[in-house]
């Protein structure tokens, strides 16, 4: 059997109810990059908002469809609990604290995770977001060379009861934080967390279909009785940066996601190039599941399949990329839009809410 690896993430994509306040939040609040602005493709009436770093690199990207009308969203078996941004370490952590809690936005942590320190928020659409630090990583409590291998227990002072929940929120910079510093950048995705009813199957997904192995198999630390599993790409030395998909593991028969605003549409995966993804697109088919045809997304191409729980997963490319149709120097700047919606642009950009 051909055996497939993803490189990681390629990007996520969220519903949002107002692209202009989500622009307001990624762009100006958080400081990603906006690297393309056009439509959704298969409903070419709404916006679709591609944020990531300034270059748009595959694994930095956050990307959005404008629903205005759409009821909102949960989380739940099949869908994503959270996205988790990275950065380097916790003083800058702290700013980033500072920063958001300063623009009204609530946050909580930071958390010692033990393989990295967290702080979560929301996003105006209610979309849970974490801000992690890129340490100290998974080797902390078994060897760098055997992740996974067996239930790490968390040690009791990173669960509730014993933290220290008043101590943890009086953590902030003692300073405004007015400007994002260059130290404070973004690097890309760090993980995303979802939930399963079926960890078993999950495994087997995430290393059949898609390569990944298991890093790390433990408790949520927030919620003890519930089991958290941990896959990236891992070559039983390094594991890789914006590769490390995890899951809660609820009880069988636990609520299902629900599409929708502040909810994750879909995770979207790498293909090196259009050849792999053929070849990918045979090997899910082998194991079972039913992938749509590939389609041209213009900046990557991209095939679609449900995972048992079912999540939409998406195959994407890495290229050709975002300076197909821009200049790399001003990405997102126009409302850019493929070949085959060219005819329609008058139509579609009077009935789309202008944004600045
Ligand atoms: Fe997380
Ligand atoms: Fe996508």
């Amino acid at each position: 059997m051909t055996h497939f690896v993803t490189e990681g993430f390629h990007h996520v994509t969220m519903v949002s109810a107002d692209a202009q306040r989500t622009l307001n939040f990624y762009r100006d609040l958080l400081g990603l990059s906006l690297v393309k602005k056009t439509v959704n493709f298969d409903v070419p009436e709404t916006y679709h908002l591609y944020f990531g770093d300034s270059t748009g690199r595959p694994g930095s990207l956050l990307t959005f469809f404008e629903w205005p009308h759409a009821a909102r969203g949960r989380y739940g078996v099949g869908g994503v609990h959270h996205v988790a941004l990275g950065i380097s370490g916790e003083t800058v952590q702290l700013k980033w604290k500072r920063r958001l809690k300063d623009h009204g936005v609530r946050v909580s942590g930071p958390y010692d995770r033990g393989y990295f320190c967290s702080i979560y928020f929301t996003d105006p659409d209610g979309q849970v977001l974490e801000i992690a630090t890129e340490g100290p990583g998974f080797a902390i409590d078994e060897p760098a060379e055997a992740l996974g291998q067996e239930l790490k227990i968390p040690d009791s002072k990173r669960l509730p009861g014993e933290r220290d929940e008043s101590w943890i929120a009086a953590q902030i910079y003692p300073q405004p934080v007015p400007e994002i510093t260059p130290d404070m950048e973004i690097s890309g995705i760090h993980h995303v967390t979802g939930h399963t009813d079926d960890l078993d199957q999950s495994h087997e997904f995430y290393t059949v279909a898609l390569g990944l192995r298991i890093v790390k198999k433990s408790l949520n630390q927030d919620d003890e009785k519930t089991l958290h599993y941990f896959w990236a790409n891992y070559d039983g030395q390094r594991v890789l940066p914006s590769s490390d998909m995890t899951l809660f593991g609820w009880p069988e028969g636990s609520p299902n996601a629900r599409e929708g605003t502040g909810q994750t549409h879909h995770v979207a995966y790498r293909a090196r190039d259009e050849a792999e993804q053929l070849t990918w697109r045979e090997h899910l088919e082998s194991i079972g599941f039913r992938v749509t045809d590939v389609k041209d997304r213009k900046y990557f191409k991209s095939i679609y399949f449900r995972t048992h729980d079912g999540m939409l997963v998406e195959i994407a490319t890495d290229g050709p990329g975002f300076a197909d149709d821009e200049d790399a120097s001003s990405l997102g700047s126009a409302l850019c839009l493929p070949e085959w919606l060219e005819p329609r642009r008058d139509e579609i950009e009077t009935g789309l809410r202008p944004t600045v």
